[in-house]
């Protein structure tokens, strides 16, 4: 079932129910011009289309309760997989307490779309490596930032599509965008527990890479970066099990708080709260998750993961 598919299953449940709201700023489903780009879809939070009804009203609440910090300096922050989730509410969240976020989006469609909230946006379906390497570029080109979350995530797709997009992406950005000057955070999961480094597969060309051991590679790679940056605050977080599209993927059940989702990674990005000065850790809900595969904390492990990374795409951590 496609990811559009899915969504509008959970739709039908009743759970994504199509939204009324109208802001104030925004047109809703405005349709572009003849010639003016794509088509934006669905109400401004995309409830429906890209959206659970859950994810919307916590962008609502941002929107009427945060204010700007007088406890951080502005900072500059990328977040990948910003149009959608977790990622977004972590955007609207820092947005609003003052920082210039720049979004990242699958395609032009979804830029469209983050541009109803967001002004910068970067392009590049993390499915293809080359399309990966091109928006290192566009991010680079933008002058270095303080902190870079790499957030973007697919779920339920092949083994080798899962691969590309939650591996060797996120590595790829690692090695190819000048290195933040504050933090970075990578999205795990707790389904890391199930993973396994697949090391063989990954300097073998192979494909055989599942989402639990994708996580297990977020999870690794940010100890490692964490390891060789010392300068730097680098951590996991696993948001836990949430009413995101991806959460909702299986139907439309998710336990764990929206809200607690995404407010360690907002914590890490202002180096504020229990969480803030953290490095090298897995965290779960702004504290350290000690349920954490042994490969997360193993050196040795570590090594041998950016080797295989390397040997894979060719481009080096330095
Ligand atoms: N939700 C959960 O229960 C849960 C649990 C554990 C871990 N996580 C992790 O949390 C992170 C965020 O997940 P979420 O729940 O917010 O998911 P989501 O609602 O599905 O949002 C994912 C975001 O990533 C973008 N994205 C996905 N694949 C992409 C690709 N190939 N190229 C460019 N952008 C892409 C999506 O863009 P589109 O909108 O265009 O698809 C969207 O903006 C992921 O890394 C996920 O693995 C989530």
């Amino acid at each position: 079932m496609s990811r559009r598919n899915l969504i509008l299953s959970a739709t039908a449940f009743g759970i994504c129910g199509l939204d009324g709201y109208t802001a104030p700023r925004f047109a809703l489903a405005a349709a572009s011009q003849p010639g003016s780009g794509p088509t934006v879809r669905g109400d401004r939070f995309g409830v429906g289309v890209y959206n659970t009804q859950q994810v919307a009203d916590e962008l609502r609440y941002i929107e009427a309760n945060v204010r700007p910090s007088n406890e951080t300096r502005r900072k500059r922050i990328l977040i990948t997989g910003s149009t959608a989730g977790l990622g977004q509410l972590a955007a609207a969240h820092l947005l609003r307490r003052g920082h210039h976020i720049v979004a990242h989006a699958r395609n032009e469609q979804r830029a469209a779309e983050a541009r109803r909230d967001l002004d910068a946006v970067v392009i590049g379906n993390l499915l293809d490596l080359d399309e990966t390497r091109s928006l290192a570029g566009q991010i680079n080109a933008l002058g270095t930032f303080d902190v870079i979350i790499h957030n973007s995530g697919e779920y339920g797709l092949p083994d080798a599509e899962i691969l590309n997009a939650n591996s060797l992406s996120p590595y790829l950005l690692t090695s190819l965008v000048d290195t933040p000057r504050e933090a970075m955070i990578y999205l795990t999961s707790s389904l890391h527990l199930g993973g396994d480094l697949k090391l063989h597969e990954v300097r073998s060309g192979g494909t055989n890479v599942n989402y639990n051991d994708s996580k297990l590679h977020m999870a690794t790679l940010a100890t490692a970066v964490a390891r060789r940056r010392p300068d730097l605050r680098v951590n996991a977080v696993a948001p836990g099990w949430v009413a995101t599209v991806m959460g909702f993927h299986n139907g439309p059940y998710a336990p764990d708080n929206l809200r607690a989702g995404y407010m360690t990674q907002v914590q890490l990005s202002e180096g504020t709260g229990p969480a803030g000065q953290m490095t090298g850790k897995f965290l779960f809900h702004q504290k350290e998750e000690t349920s954490v595969n042994s490969s997360g904390y193993d050196e040795k492990a570590q090594d041998a993961l950016i080797a295989a990374f390397e040997k894979r795409t060719g481009a080096s951590l330095g």
